[in-house]
């Protein structure tokens, strides 16, 4: 785990809602693995205090880059931020996508669930899968490339309706062998009874509200089945990827 004050290299702003910003360490680029986060903050201001969790979303050429919905105080302050001005960054954190190679793989995302993904598919082109990608977003805003199956739930682009109903008509005529999930949560849940139906290995990754991130105050805790009794696990130190089948979803 790192702790850098790195400038901002590139800023690219998709559209109203979502921007990238990427920072170029060959020491922080070198540690990272699909599916761990960093925490950042912008070290000119007070407020909010506690740094914010952001997936990785790609490195390459020792840059690594994070995709940013803006929602609230930080993430609005961030979109306001100019290239060379520095953010402090702690990561990478959590234990990321386990990987597979030679399977026929099924990426599912929902909104800023798709984060992680585009470094993720790079190191599972690299083990040579045939990866399915389905991608769903409320509008048109909250999609945001053309390398997959897009989903909106008002039609503006891509097909009407919502990605679960999308995988579930895939797999009915598709075999696969792993499922990647990350979206809000009762999508994930949706995604799970989906994947139990055709029997196949599901790593949901999760997004809770963080406070301090590396395991100590217990602010992230999930309910997991483990050898048949009902633990809590740490979405930010055992997390946040877990096995899909696992987790006790909210009703
Ligand atoms: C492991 C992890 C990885 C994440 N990766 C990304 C990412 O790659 N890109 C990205 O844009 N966001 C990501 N998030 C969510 C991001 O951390 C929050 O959006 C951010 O903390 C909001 O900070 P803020 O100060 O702008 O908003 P706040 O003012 O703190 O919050 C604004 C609103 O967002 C809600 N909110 C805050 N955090 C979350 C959360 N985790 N899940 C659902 N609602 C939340 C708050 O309840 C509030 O309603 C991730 C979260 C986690 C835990
Ligand atoms: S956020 Fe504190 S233990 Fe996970």
């Amino acid at each position: 785990m790192l702790y850098k004050l790195l400038p901002i290299v590139e800023k690219e702003i998709i559209n109203n809602k979502y921007f990238i910003l990427t920072f170029s360490n060959y020491d922080m680029a070198g540690q990272c693995y699909p599916g761990q986060f960093f925490r950042l903050k912008n070290p000119q201001q007070n407020f909010p205090i506690l740094p914010r969790p952001f997936s990785i979303h790609n490195v390459y050429e020792n840059k690594v880059s994070f995709l940013i919905k803006k929602v609230g105080t930080a993430t609005i302050q961030f979109s306001a931020m100019k290239v060379g001005q520095k953010i402090a960054l702690l990561g990478p954190l959590g234990n990321g996508f386990t990987l597979h190679q030679n399977k026929k793989i099924l990426i599912v995302s929902g909104g800023i669930g798709y984060a992680p993904f585009p470094f993720l598919v790079g190191k599972l082109n690299q083990m040579k899968n045939e990866i399915f990608f389905f991608h769903g977003g409320k509008t048109a805003e909250d999609i945001f490339s053309n390398d997959v199956i897009d989903f909106t739930e008002d039609g503006s682009i891509g097909e009407e309706g919502l990605v679960t109903d999308g995988i579930e008509q895939f797999l009915q005529k598709n075999q696969v062998d792993v499922v990647y999930a990350c979206g809000p949560q009762m999508m994930l849940k949706k995604v799970t009874e989906i994947c139990k139906q055709f029997n196949i290995d599901l790593q949901v990754s999760l997004e809770t509200i963080m406070a301090c991130g590396i395991g100590v105050c217990c602010g992230c805790t999930i309910r997991i089945i483990e050898n048949g009794k009902m633990v809590y696990k740490k979405v930010c130190k055992d997390g946040t990827v877990f096995d899909g089948y696992k987790v006790v979803w909210n009703e």
